[in-house]
C-alpha cells in the first residue's frame, strides 16, 4: 500500500529515500489519443536497498523510471533525488545531475564498439572531467570478474560480459542510484544470475541504492523489495521477495 505523502512544492518530503515520487503523473500526447502513462504515483526508494519494479507490459515501469532518473520530464508532480527536486531542474542542471549522481544499465548493454572495456567503463567520468578512483576501479573489476577482458572491445565480449562492462560503468561513479530497465533481458539464464548478483552485492557489500525494472519473478527475488505498477498507478509491494510470491502478486494484478 502507498502512504499519502503531504508535500509543499519546495520542500523535501521527510524522508530518508534516495529517490522518492511525489505525485508523479505523466502523460504522452493530448486530447481523445493522450495516454495517462503514470496517473499519480507516490513511492519513495530507500537508500542502500535494492528495488525491482514489476507490472504487465505498458503499465509504466519504463516511464516511471525514465521520470526518477531524470532522462524523462513529467507531466506534474515532483521527484527527489535526496535533497534535490529534479522536477525543478532546467536541462543544463539535469545534465549534470544525472552524470555525477545516477548510473543507468540499459537492456541493450549500449557500449561504444570502438572502445575497449575499461575505456567503456571510464567514459562517463572522463566526460564528467573526473578520474575514477583507482582502487574502487579495481576492486570493481574484480568483483565483475572482468580482469582479463578490459582490453578487448564489445564485440569480443560476450552478451553477459558486456552487461557486466555497463553494471562497472554505471557502479565507478559511485552515483546516488543505479538504474536498471530490463538488465537481463537480452541474456541467457547463466549471465543474468550473474549480472543479477553482481546488482546486489553492490547493494549489500557498498551500500549502492539499485532500482530495477524488470519481468522475470526470478530476477524481481534479488530484490529486498518489489514494487507493482498497473495501469499507470501503484499497486502493491512484496518485501523479501520469492519468485513465487511474485508471481502470485502479479497474477493478483491480472496482468
Ligand atoms: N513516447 C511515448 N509516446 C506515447 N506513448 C508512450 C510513449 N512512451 C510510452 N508510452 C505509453 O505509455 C504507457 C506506459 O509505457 P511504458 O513504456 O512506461 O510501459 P512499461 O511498463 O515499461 O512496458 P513494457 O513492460 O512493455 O516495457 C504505454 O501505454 C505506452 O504505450
Ligand atoms: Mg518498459
Amino acid at each position: 500500500m502507498s502512504v499519502p505523502v503531504m508535500t509543499v512544492p519546495g520542500e523535501a518530503p521527510p524522508t530518508t529515500a534516495a529517490v522518492r515520487a511525489v505525485d508523479l503523473r505523466k502523460t504522452y500526447g493530448k486530447g481523445e489519443t493522450a495516454v495517462h502513462a503514470l496517473g499519480g504515483v507516490d513511492v519513495g526508494f530507500e537508500r542502500g536497498r535494492f528495488t525491482a519494479i514489476m507490472g504487465p507490459s505498458g503499465s509504466g515501469k519504463s516511464t516511471l523510471m525514465h521520470c526518477l532518473a531524470g532522462l524523462d520530464t513529467a507531466t506534474a508532480g515532483q521527484v527527489w533525488l535526496g535533497d534535490t527536486e529534479l522536477t525543478s531542474l532546467r536541462d543544463d542542471q539535469l545534465t549534470k545531475l544525472r552524470r555525477d549522481r545516477i548510473g543507468f544499465v540499459f537492456q541493450a548493454f549500449n557500449l561504444l564498439p570502438v572502445l575497449t572495456a575499461a575505456e567503456n567503463m571510464t567514459l562517463p567520468m572522463q566526460l564528467a572531467g573526473r578520474r575514477p578512483d583507482r582502487a574502487w576501479m579495481d576492486d570493481v573489476v574484480a568483483r565483475l570478474g572482468l580482469r582479463d577482458r578490459l582490453g578487448h572491445r564489445p564485440y569480443e565480449l560476450s552478451g553477459g560480459q558486456q552487461q557486466r562492462v555497463a553494471v562497472a560503468r554505471a557502479l565507478l561513479p559511485r552515483p546516488d542510484v543505479v538504474f536498471a530497465d530490463e538488465p537481463t533481458g537480452n541474456l541467457d539464464s547463466r549471465a543474468g544470475a550473474e549480472v543479477l548478483g553482481l546488482l546486489r552485492s553492490s547493494v549489500r557489500e557498498t551500500g549502492q541504492t539499485v532500482v530495477m525494472v524488470t519481468h522475470d519473478p526470478v530476477a524481481a527475488a534479488y530484490a529486498d523489495r518489489v514494487v507493482l505498477l498497473a495501469d499507470g498507478q501503484l499497486a502493491g509491494e512484496v518485501h523479501h521477495p520469492t519468485a513465487d510470491a511474485v508471481i502470485d502478486a502479479l497474477r493478483g494484478l491480472g496482468g
